[in-house]
């Protein structure tokens, strides 16, 4: 991936959009509405270790996973979603596809080793980004 830097304020662009799995994992199971039960050692210690074996070498390249505050510090209720992590990857479309599916004969029964919710995934590319500098 190579990123773009124009001469448009703050904006940074990527021409060569960076494609992004994100998964995320609800605060309530859809059909039992059981709350989520989620082990952060055993994600961190086993869960990641294994996805990297698998997705690595099919080009998964970052990964972070982010908590949201429960409550919700804007609007004082239980948020939709309180965990997702995202996976970003040097690799084409089909490529990531195919690795993502491949191997949730392993992945899958791993989430339930930790979670008692399967998280509910997206696909997409980063269309931009930026970092913010202040202006006089
Ligand atoms: C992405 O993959 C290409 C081709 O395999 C490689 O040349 C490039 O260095 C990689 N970029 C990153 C950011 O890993
Ligand atoms: C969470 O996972 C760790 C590591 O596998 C394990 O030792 C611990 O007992 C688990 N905690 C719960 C509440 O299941
Ligand atoms: C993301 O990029 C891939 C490969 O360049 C492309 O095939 C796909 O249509 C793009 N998806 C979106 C939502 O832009």
């Amino acid at each position: 991936m190579f990123f773009r830097f124009l001469a448009l304020g703050a904006i940074v662009t990527s021409s060569l959009a960076t494609p992004t799995v994100r998964l995320s994992f609800a605060s309530f199971h859809p059909t039992t509405n059981e709350p989520l039960q989620f082990n952060m050692t055993y994600y961190l210690e086993s869960h990641i270790p294994l996805v990297e074996s698998l997705w690595g070498p099919q080009g998964a390249a970052s990964w972070d996973i982010v908590e949201f505050q429960n409550p919700d510090p804007f609007t004082g209720e239980s948020p939709p979603y309180l965990f997702q992590s995202t996976v970003n990857w040097n690799a084409s479309q089909d490529k990531i596809i195919k690795a993502v599916l491949d191997n949730v004969p392993v992945t899958g029964p791993d989430v339930d080793r930790f979670s008692n919710i399967q998280p509910i995934i997206w696909y997409g590319n980063i269309t931009a980004g930026g970092i913010v500098t202040l202006k006089n």
